[in-house]
């Protein structure tokens, strides 16, 4: 598969430090790829090296295959964005804000906009003057503005900043479908990992300017113990509870330093798993004092790992 988006080792300074730091990576069609990292880690100054609001220092850029620095208008033809709130005339109508970009712009039909006025679930709202739209209704306008001209590459630097639950999840489904089904590559970045989650199918770490690694983003989830169950079991008597617990499940299990014993089960078998512990136990003449669930590590957790850490493996 051909990248949309292609950074090759760029790097960017800005009055005397060294923003941005040998990041490369590449972004696919009918992806949400997610840029994620803490504040000021670099994640706003990419965006604007790849929009072309800043030069680069050293690297290539690549959008579509043609090279930003050497081509630049065939280069932008192929991009959408978002990079800081959008500006519309809040005295004019959704609908006559797109007419009034797509006549600036030029080479858009009137059927394109009735098109990206559905792709961002605005159609009942469309005629309604700007002034009266919710953050989350402008945002979504934002992005239909940004795909009139049919860019394959979208790149909003933290789109979802400010709007509450329903606003996130409208503006996701919107991006989501964009990607999946319209073929777009969506580049956004965040710095909630919760958010990613939710919206990317590959995510990339940035911190100090450097990218860490990229995930799918299923990597990530596992990494975080969703979809897992850990118990806590304490018994009277532990190495032999080890001994019977990791024939029975085959896997190694071993008193932790309290003299209790950790057993992880996937969330779906998590009851038939416990019941079956728990008759085992006593069927080996064990007694079984307490067992207690763990809290699953949150995905934040797993994040500030990979920001603070040195590049420390996951998964
Ligand atoms: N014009 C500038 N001159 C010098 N340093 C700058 C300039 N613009 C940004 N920086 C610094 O570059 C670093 C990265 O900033 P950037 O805005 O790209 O981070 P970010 O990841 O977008 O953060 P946030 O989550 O807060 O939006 C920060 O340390 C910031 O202070
Ligand atoms: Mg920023």
């Amino acid at each position: 598969m051909e990248a949309i988006l292609k950074i090759e080792h760029l790097s960017k300074t800005l009055g005397s430090r060294e923003i941005l730091h040998d990041i490369s990576f590449e972004t696919y069609g009918g992806e949400v790829f997610g840029f994620l990292g803490p504040n000021g880690a670099g994640k706003t100054t990419l965006i604007k090296v790849v929009v072309g609001l800043l030069t680069l220092d050293t690297g290539k850029v690549t959008i579509a295959g043609k090279d930003l620095a050497k081509d630049f208008e065939a280069a932008l033809a192929n991009l959408g964005a978002i990079v800081e709130n959008p500006e519309f005339y809040k005295f004019l109508s959704g609908y006559d804000n797109l007419l009034q970009f797509a006549n600036m712009r030029g080479g858009v039909e009137k059927e394109r906009i009735d098109e990206v006025v559905r792709m961002v679930g605005l159609e009942n709202r469309i005629r309604e003057k700007v002034g009266r739209y919710s953050l989350g209704m402008r945002q979504r306008l934002g992005v239909a503005q940004a795909i009139l001209h049919r860019p394959k590459l979208l790149v909003l630097d933290e789109p979802t900043n400010g709007l509450d639950p329903a606003g996130i999840k409208d503006l996701r489904d919107v991006l989501k479908n964009l990607a999946h089904k319209e073929g777009v590559a969506v580049m956004v970045s965040s710095h909630l990992m919760s958010e990613m989650e939710l919206m990317c199918d590959r995510v990339g770490v940035i911190a100090n300017g450097v990218l860490r690694s990229v995930h799918p983003i299923e990597e990530l989830v596992s990494a975080a113990g969703i979809g897992q169950e850990e118990f806590v079991f304490s018994v009277d008597d532990p190495e032999k509870g080890a001994e019977v617990l990791s024939h029975a499940f085959e896997t190694e299990v071993k008193p932790n330093e309290e003299g209790k014993l950790d057993l992880t089960f996937p969330k779906e078998e998590a009851q038939t798993s416990l019941a079956r512990a728990n008759r085992i136990l006593i069927e080996s003449g064990i007694s079984l004092y307490t067992v207690s669930k763990k809290e699953n590590r949150r995905l934040e957790d797993v994040f500030i790992e990979l920001t603070r850490g040195e590049g420390k493996q996951i998964g």
